[in-house]
């Protein structure tokens, strides 16, 4: 049976691009399952040209960024045997097939994305190339004519809008373009230490490549239920961001909950975040010794993902010369 073309993608963004908690949790674990799972052709990119779209000014860092992407995708289980694992900019044929794209996609269909108003004015990005967003989301997935697409929920309206431009382009010039299917992630959306999304723009977030020590403070400063002041004061766990990460790194989260909510003087949520500390070291201990492993070759993480974009280039290059005879754009063989 045909394998089905799965297409996915995260920014090198923040300070470092390391991944985050939210980041594993929302995306990259059901990456690797579905790639384990054997039943997809798999592309996972590294998308820096989107990352240029709200960030262009402090480009320096640019290159470690990626790096970090990388190293967190294989050491959290992609596997570049398993997976094309790529860099969005090595493969210039995305930018090609944006382009053509921008052609066809009346303006106003970029200005009522969601996204679009609400980080315009949140971040001030007035620029076409942060207009063109979603636009560029489309591409990387119409490039590889792929049909799966594995997001969280934040990412629904840019899937919507990559199915409107495929059913504009197959209609202006015939059925080339599958309209790709959203995978959504089931996890819920993962608190950070304030009790937020977890996100890196909020600077509250436990990074797959903190250091223990960094891991323990950023636990002990978090946020708990607020209405729990007192150790005695019973708590409420489901609204507590320390338990809701219990839920997901301990095993035996199930033993917390009564304690928490009768008030025992033997349980406070000091103890609390010792407990899940323990329990989220465990888990991430493996993922930062692989990590540091591969960030300490640089070169031959670069060779990945050059490897993963010349993989991927034979499949975009492709498509490219179908949507040119589409258009009827003139070929000459140079
Ligand atoms: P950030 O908010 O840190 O910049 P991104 O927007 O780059 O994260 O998200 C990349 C991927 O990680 C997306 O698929 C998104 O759904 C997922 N994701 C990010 N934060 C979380 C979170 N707190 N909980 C669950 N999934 C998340
Ligand atoms: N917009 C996505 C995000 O912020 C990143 C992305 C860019 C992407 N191109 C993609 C995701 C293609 C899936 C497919 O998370």
């Amino acid at each position: 049976m045909r394998k089905k073309v799965l297409l996915s993608g995260m920014q090198p963004s923040g300070e470092t691009g390391m991944l985050h908690l939210g980041n594993y949790e929302g995306a990259l674990k059901n990456w690797v399952r579905l790639q384990n799972s054997g039943k997809y052709e798999m592309y996972c990119c590294i998308v820096d040209w989107h990352s240029l779209t709200s960030n262009y000014k402090h480009t320096k860092n640019l290159t470690k960024r990626i790096l970090n992407v990388a190293a967190d995708y294989i050491a959290s289980g992609l596997d570049p045997k398993k997976s094309t694992i790529f860099l969005q900019s090595l493969v210039k044929e995305h930018a090609e097939l944006h382009l053509l794209l921008s052609m066809i996609v009346p303006v106003p269909w970029l200005e009522r994305v969601p996204s679009y108003k609400q980080k315009s004015v949140e971040l001030g990005l007035d620029s076409f190339g942060f207009l063109g967003y979603p636009l560029l989301m489309a591409a990387d997935i119409m490039v590889y004519k792929g049909e799966v697409v594995p997001v969280g929920k934040d990412q629904a309206a840019h899937l919507e809008f990559t199915r409107e431009v495929v059913r504009r382009f197959n209609s202006l010039y015939g059925e080339l373009f599958p309209e790709p299917q959203p995978l959504w992630t089931e996890v819920p959306i993962l608190p950070g230490t304030d009790g937020r999304k977890m996100s890196k723009s909020y600077n509250n977030h436990i990074s797959l490549g903190d250091p223990q020590e960094i891991v323990r403070k950023k636990i002990s400063s978090m946020f708990t239920d607020p209405s729990k002041i007192h150790r005695s004061d019973p708590g409420h766990p489901n609204r507590c961001p320390v338990y809701l990460l219990h839920k997901l790194y301990n095993p035996e989260y199930e033993k917390i909950y009564n304690p928490c909510v009768s008030g025992s003087t033997e349980w406070g949520c000091v103890k609390c975040k010792k407990l899940l500390t323990e329990h989220l070291l465990a888990f991430l201990d493996p993922i930062r010794k692989k990590r540091e492993e591969l960030l300490s070759d640089p070169g031959e993480l670069m060779r990945i993902l050059a490897s993963g974009a010349e993989k991927a280039r034979e499949k975009a290059s492709a498509t490219m010369r179908e949507v040119r005879a589409a258009m009827h754009m003139l070929e000459a063989e140079l």
